[in-house]
């Protein structure tokens, strides 16, 4: 049986980086579930069948990092028909011998939950704003705009809002550097049996 870790949490919590850190040390897949959306948004056109047809080259361009493709991924993730058309891909992917690290918003809530672990992964809004205008060159105070208002539409939506499952495990990385936050997971990942 494979070994599956969900990770959810806010734009910019660092849920990303953890996310891959966890795969790499114990071997696992890692799927960053935001690109799915993010290229559905980049495709344009009806975005339901963008995500029908979704194939992996789509998930490659390069554009898909910016803040404009964040708001236009997290508008068509209110989609229902949208999020339907990838729940089999994501839940394919969560199988993946020996394990597989899934991070976005309803991991451990909609696509995974049974997942082995779950973790909810925060991060003050100043904090995450300094970190993602940081890594994208960009206005601290435009970027903050930006994520309240992304954080808000994933929050409300009706659809597999983002929220922490029961059981997962809340990390808030606020205080936290790269390495601690990472220490923390793999500790809780060992725990679980990983
Ligand atoms: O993780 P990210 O910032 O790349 O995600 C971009 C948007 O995609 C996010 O604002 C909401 C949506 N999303 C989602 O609804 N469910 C997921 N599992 C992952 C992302």
């Amino acid at each position: 049986m494979p070994f599956t870790i969900a990770i959810d949490g806010p734009a910019a919590s660092g849920k990303g980086t953890i996310a891959r850190a966890l795969a790499d040390r114990f071997g696992f897949g890692h799927l960053d579930t935001g690109l799915l959306y993010r290229a559905v948004g980049a495709l344009g056109g009806d975005p339901i069948v963008a995500a029908r047809g979704l194939s992996a080259g789509d998930l490659q361009r390069d554009d898909l990092r910016t803040a404009a493709a964040g708001q236009a991924a997290s508008r068509v993730a209110a989609i229902p028909e949208v999020r339907a058309a990838l729940v089999d891909f994501q839940r394919r992917y969560a199988r993946t011998e020996p394990g597989a690290v899934l991070d976005g918003r309803d991991i451990g809530t909609v696509i995974c939950p049974d997942a082995e672990l779950k973790l909810y992964i925060t991060a003050s809004d100043e904090i995450r704003a300094r970190r993602r205008a940081l890594e994208l060159g960009a206005d601290e105070s435009v970027i903050l705009g930006e994520l309240r208002e992304r954080d808000a539409r994933d929050a409300a939506r009706d659809v597999a809002p983002m929220r922490p499952a029961d059981d997962a495990v809340l990390i808030d990385t606020s205080a936290l550097s790269i390495d601690e936050a990472v220490e923390l997971a793999v500790g809780l990942a060992q725990k679980a049996g990983a």
